[in-house]
């Protein structure tokens, strides 16, 4: 099995919020937002392990600022941790107002845990991940510890 570096498969996809995604105030709704996450989530899952995959968890989402009608809404995704068949993904969604300079702010924040699947709809492995830099060996080990500690809870559970 081969190894990939984060910067490999890291990625973003960026939208302009219309009317039929919010509320009669012009609030976007929170799902159209965590919706646009699990697609960025996905495409950096996909990239790593060029198999189809599925959304197993969302970690630690939660939102900070409101997010309006016309605003651009980009969600930037890069992994954090890989362990077989599982893959912990980071989604930062940027928010800008297109009317303002120096506008843009950073809306909310997640962990994604996306399960690489085979032809059959098994778990499968996936390239084990290339950690380059001290920041991405510290994320690496963070998501170890969640990675560790989800086994132990749905282990108490079975
Ligand atoms: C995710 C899923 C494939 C796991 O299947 P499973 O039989 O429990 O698989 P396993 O116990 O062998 O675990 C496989 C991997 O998934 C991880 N995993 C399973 N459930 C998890 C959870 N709730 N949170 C985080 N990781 C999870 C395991 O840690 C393991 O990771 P590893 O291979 O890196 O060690 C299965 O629960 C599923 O299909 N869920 C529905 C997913 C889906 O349809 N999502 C879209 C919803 S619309």
């Amino acid at each position: 099995m081969d190894e990939k570096t984060i910067s490999y498969s890291r990625s973003q996809i960026s939208y302009v919020m219309m009317p039929n995604e919010a509320n009669a105030a012009g609030n976007v709704h929170g799902g159209e937002i965590m919706k646009m996450m699990d697609t960025a989530a996905y495409v950096v899952a996909r990239k790593h392990s060029r198999c189809n995959v599925v959304t197993a968890r969302v970690d630690e989402l939660e939102f900070h600022h409101p997010i309006y009608v016309g605003e651009l809404v980009t969600c930037k995704a890069e992994l954090v941790f890989v362990g077989r068949s599982s893959m912990e993904i980071h989604v930062t969604v940027l928010v800008e107002d297109l009317n303002c300079d120096m506008s843009t702010r950073t809306a909310l924040t997640a962990y994604f845990t996306m399960i690489a699947l085979d032809d059959e709809g098994r778990p499968t492995e996936v390239p084990r991940l290339i950690v380059e830099t001290e920041d991405e060996r510290a994320n690496f080990e963070k998501g170890r510890e969640r990675y560790e500690a989800h086994k132990k809870r749905r282990k108490k559970r079975k």
